[in-house]
């Protein structure tokens, strides 16, 4: 059995980048390893009712010191790429100051996948927060920004253009509005206000690290990965499909229309003036500089209503299919958003930079089926294909995840990995999943 993508699809080019990801603080471990200091994720953990059973990402994966073995798995599965993120804690431990055993750490992943044939695809930033910037205001300090752009160039000058395409931020929205909004990750504020300038700093950051990262790896590719839920009207309603515009304006508009059109969404700056941000003169151009590759990431969509407080309300499908998060598997969904981002927008090439599914599954003496995780990753790339079809231009697609790793606030109860992780035992256990994608990539190399 493989996937059910066409034989002409363009998923099964050689020039299609096929890969699987993962992030530093989900998979490393070694948290007082090798010279690291804390990230805003060590200190959230540590406060009581944060993280489900109170896990952290101390162990994790230990990825730090397996990292040659899960790297053998990246090859064996047959991915043509891996996405990574570096631990800015673990590079620079105080302000200005480098470590060379982090840097020489991600070097070596780096070299260990350039030997394996793999490419790498480097994230600067995915939420590890050095601890130290978080406690001169985080992402609220306009500081933070510069920090970043110091931070990029170190990674960038060190690993240079051995690395096929680096993003700046991770899914900035999350940072931003789950870290100061809504209080469920780092740091934990729940600050309306402050969300929407920790947003702007994170958009500076991204656009002030740009011209070093060029100068440093002028034939990688630099770009950002994004995060969208694409909102759906729970009915015919004028007003329900008004809040569902309002919604994406806020989620992934606030962010892709900055970068790509140097302005923020005027129907968030319209129908919710408190939340305009602080804007020095000239940020907007920085912010919009160019990229040569959005990552797009999705997981499921949203329906939505409007309530009597002009609030938006989520409505629950009914008989819908759900993962173990409790996310509509919908993969209509994402043939839209890639659609209706190819219409509304001059785009750089578009990469699926994750999609996936947690389940809950069990092992069994022969194995471990995870038959909804295959089905979900079937029909997302069967999304994909139609979208390339009608015409947008999708360069690559990755898995999230390699490994079963820590999933945040849900600490280690969900399990997004093709490969089962004991955490007793650490041993990596493939699942169906991986099965079935290392049997279509053995398929796409033999007929390219
Ligand atoms: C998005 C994040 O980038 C990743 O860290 C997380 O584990 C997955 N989504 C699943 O929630």
């Amino acid at each position: 059995m493989t996937f059910d993508v066409p034989n002409d699809s363009r998923l099964r080019s050689p020039d299609f980048l096929f890969g699987v990801a993962t992030a530093a603080y989900q998979v490393e471990g070694a948290a007082r390893e090798g010279g690291r200091t804390p990230s805003i994720w060590d200190t959230f953990c540590r406060q009581p009712g944060r993280v489900l059973n109170g896990d952290t990402g101390d162990v994790a994966c230990e990825h730090y010191h397996r990292w040659p073995e899960d790297l053998d798995l990246v090859q064996d599965l047959g991915f043509d790429a891996y996405r990574l993120s570096i631990s800015w804690p673990r590079v620079m431990p105080r302000r200005g100051e480098v470590n060379p055993e982090g840097l020489r750490f991600y070097e070596q992943i780096i070299d260990g996948l350039v030997e394996r044939d793999v490419k790498p695809i480097v994230t600067l930033y995915h939420w590890d927060l050095p601890q130290y910037l978080d406690n001169r205001g985080g992402w609220v300090n306009r500081e933070t920004a510069y920090a970043f752009a110091e931070f990029a160039d170190v990674v960038t000058a060190a690993l240079g253009n051995r690395v096929e395409a680096y993003a700046t931020l991770n899914e900035p929205w999350c940072s931003a509005f789950l870290g100061y909004e809504l209080g469920v990750h780092a740091p934990g504020l729940k600050e309306p206000r402050l969300a929407y300038q920790a947003a702007h700093h994170l958009l500076l950051a991204h656009g002030l690290a740009l011209p070093a990262m060029r100068h440093n790896a002028p034939q990688s590719r630099h770009g950002l990965v994004l995060n969208f839920t694409p909102s759906f009207p729970a009915t015919e309603r004028y007003d329900d499909q008004a809040m569902a515009l309002l919604q994406d304006a806020i989620n992934g508009h606030w962010f892709l229309e900055p970068v790509l059109e140097g302005r923020y969404p005027s129907l968030v700056t319209r129908f919710r003036p408190e939340s305009t941000p602080v804007v020095y003169p000239g940020d907007m151009d920085i912010i919009s500089r160019p990229i040569d590759f959005l990552g797009v990431n999705y997981y499921t969509r949203s329906l939505v209503t409007h309530d009597q407080d002009g609030e938006a309300r989520e409505v629950r499908v009914e008989n819908a299919q759900r993962t173990s998060m409790d996310w509509e598997v919908y993969p209509h969904g994402l043939y839209r958003l890639l659609t209706d981002l190819d219409r509304q927008y001059h785009l750089p090439p578009l990469m699926v930079t994750e999609n996936g599914a947690a389940v809950t599954e069990t092992v069994e003496d022969d194995g471990i089926h995870d038959d909804l995780r295959c089905d979900y990753y079937n029909r997302h790339l069967q999304a994909v294909d139609q979208a390339i079809r009608d015409g947008v231009n999708i360069t690559g697609y990755f898995a999230w995840s390699l490994l079963d790793n820590f999933e945040w606030a849900e600490g280690y109860s969900q399990r997004f990995g093709l490969v089962y992780v004991d955490y007793d035992s650490q041993e990596r256990i493939r699942k169906r999943s991986a099965t079935l994608f290392r049997e279509f990539m053995a398929e796409r190399q033999s007929a390219g």
